[in-house]
């Protein structure tokens, strides 16, 4: 089984071939991130201008770099929720033609579902059950993976995502956008203990997150350093930030992993890149005998395999859409 998978859900143009369902025949990737770093962080439409100049192109060198041709694929799986809503309309609206043309079926694919199947194009004896960390720019989640296709949310963010959180961070510091990686970087030479940031709880679901307080801290910190003319240690401040974001989110998936009894925790999405997030929650996840999985590096950031990977589990389970699929900004995996 061939599966084409196509991603535009930010700034990532994003095509690949995918063979039954874990093998990556080809993945093009062309990023907007130059574009984009002028402004500071991702401008919408400039982004669904570049989408739409790109996928073609891109979709074309993912078929000849597999060296296929459409004739050969079983169908196209696109990313339709969420994100931004220009951009995903245009990956959409792309998939939809094609598949159409081609007399193919259309599989549609959730964002962060996607992000969760980089586990399977990294592990090959990776199987569901278990529970996933997603943390991205613009989500942080903890999911129940009840099958392939089925997922239960038990622990959301109630404001910023940690990819939000470390990129604005980055951006009081100076860094570039997207300053994540920037934080990881720094943080390298950093002493983590240098800054005592708040570790924020939030009332009610014991398994939600916050990271807006965190992040404000960080901006005023700066800010008033700044006033008074004092030059902080960025390397630290980089240190303390990883460790603190890496803390809250290893506390709350190993929490998670224990009330709901699952022994096998995975991690997903952009922020999987960070390297203090991997070796806290794969250190916790040794300390409590759970088996760990987390994405091979290239695969943290947006691309569209893991959109051909989750949708070959898609299309597996009957999941596919008519000409009546359309892009959803916002939409939970409660609901698909
Ligand atoms: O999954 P992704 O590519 O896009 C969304 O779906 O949002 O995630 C992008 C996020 C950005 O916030 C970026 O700064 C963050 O992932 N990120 C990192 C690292 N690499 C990417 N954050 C911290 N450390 C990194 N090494
Ligand atoms: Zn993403």
């Amino acid at each position: 089984m061939l599966i084409l998978g196509i991603e535009s859900s930010c700034d990532e143009t994003a095509a690949s071939i995918v063979g039954d369902c874990r093998t990556i025949k080809s993945s093009v990737i062309s990023t907007q991130i130059e574009e984009h770093k002028k402004y500071g962080g991702v401008v919408p439409e400039i982004a669904s201008r570049r989408h739409c100049e790109n996928i073609l192109g891109v979709t074309r060198k993912a078929l000849d770099d597999a060296g296929v041709t459409l004739a050969d694929i079983d169908a196209v799986a696109v990313t339709y929720a969420p994100g931004l809503i220009g951009a995903l309309l245009v990956g959409v609206s792309f998939a939809k033609s094609l598949a159409m043309s081609a007399g193919k079926p259309l599989v549609p694919v959730h964002h962060i579902a996607g992000h969760i199947a980089t586990n399977y194009l990294t592990h090959p004896q990776l199987e569901p059950p278990y529970l996933c960390l997603v943390a991205s720019g613009g989500h942080s989640h903890i999911i129940e993976v009840l099958s392939y296709t089925r997922f239960r949310v038990v622990g959301r963010t109630r404001d910023d995502a940690a990819g939000e959180c470390f990129d604005k961070c980055a951006r009081a510091m100076g860094f570039p956008y997207p300053g994540g990686v920037h934080v990881d970087q720094a943080a390298q030479t950093g002493d983590p203990t240098a800054f005592r940031l708040p570790k924020p709880t939030v009332a009610g679901n014991e398994f939600d997150l916050s990271f807006s307080g965190l992040k404000t801290s960080v901006i005023n910190l700066i800010h008033n350093s700044q006033q008074k003319g004092i030059k902080l240690n960025y390397n630290d401040l980089s240190a303390s930030i990883q460790s603190t974001i890496s803390e809250v989110l290893t506390d709350r998936t190993i929490r998670a992993a224990e009330a709901l009894g699952y022994r096998k925790v995975a991690l997903a999405g952009g922020v999987s890149a960070n390297s203090g997030v991997r070796a806290a929650l794969s250190a916790a996840c040794a300390d409590k005998g759970f088996e760990f999985y987390m994405p091979e590096k290239s695969l943290c950031g947006d691309n569209g395999a893991m959109i051909a990977c989750q949708g070959s589990y898609n299309f597996l389970a009957g999941i596919t859409a008519d000409e009546s699929l359309n892009a959803i900004a916002t939409l939970s995996m409660d609901e698909i």
